[in-house]
């Protein structure tokens, strides 16, 4: 069974001392919501600054982590500006985002470069998140399998059967993000199954049954029941509606409750 995980990417979002608040307000959350007992995971991607104390704060719940938004393919050295995926692990960070569309339009994230820094995270001991879409244009056209194929094939190639039960993959498309509009429940669950189909396809069923599978694009308290509730839908990667606790604190109420 794929764990049921609703994750919180803040993006470029949030300064100190509201991060700090923000993290503390969803601890303070999750302890009283059991979560252990409905099989749920709870992640929050803030800024790479703010991991450290990020995490010092979700130590002592095991359903609560901390999730960077990126980490180097290399290991180290000159590389001004990064971080490798050894300095997240070091700071206590779990998880870690990549392949997100916006590395992928902004920064020049590629699909083998994806590949290298899911490796690198695997070898370092990190959960990679590993974010897959398509833009408006392919789904215009109809060649959206087609791109989120190429995305999930390129982006997973070499990984081990050991290895891929580690991965977390998240479809987010592109269209949907920060634009209000999301997929519909069965357009969602259309391309997770697909997406679960091509992983038993490249690894096996057992294995893609196991694998989570989260929805991210404009989802939100009053749209999360009905995309939650899709058969291949694990969990959401939520942006904006993470930002407050309100909002978030309520996805992972709904999640809690909706995601089997
Ligand atoms: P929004 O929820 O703001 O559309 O962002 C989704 C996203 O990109 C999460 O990674």
């Amino acid at each position: 069974m794929a764990k049921k995980i609703i994750a919180g990417n803040w993006k470029m979002n949030m300064e100190h001392a509201e991060a700090i608040l923000l993290v503390k307000e969803v601890a303070d959350f999750c302890k009283g919501q059991d979560l252990h007992l409905h099989d749920t995971e709870v992640i929050i991607a803030p800024p790479a600054i703010y991991l450290q104390e990020a995490s010092k704060i979700t130590s002592e719940n095991r359903r609560l982590s901390i999730a960077a938004q990126n980490c180097s393919e290399q290991d180290g050295g000159a590389f001004t500006g990064e971080i490798s995926a050894t300095m997240v692990k070091n700071v206590g960070v779990e998880a870690v985002i990549l392949g997100h569309s916006e590395r992928r339009q902004f920064f020049g994230d590629t699909n083998e470069l994806v590949n290298l820094k899911v490796k690198k995270a695997i070898e370092k001991g990190l959960v990679p998140i590993f974010c897959v879409g398509e833009m408006l244009e392919d789904r215009k056209n109809g060649k959206f399998k087609e791109v989120v194929a190429e995305q999930i094939n390129e982006g997973l190639k070499g990984i081990h059967r050991t290895e891929i039960q580690q991965v977390v993959v998240a479809y987010e498309p592109v269209w949907a993000i920060g634009t209000g509009e999301t997929a519909s429940p069965e357009q969602a669950q259309e391309m997770h199954g697909f997406i679960r189909n091509l992983l038993a396809k490249n690894f096996n069923s057992a294995i893609a049954m196991d694998i989570s599978i989260l929805y991210g694009g404009s989802v939100k308290p009053d749209n999360a029941r009905e995309l939650f509730g899709q058969p291949d839908v694990d969990g959401g990667l939520i942006g904006g509606a993470s930002l407050k606790a309100e909002s978030f604190n309520e996805l992972i109420r709904i999640g809690k409750e909706v995601l089997r």
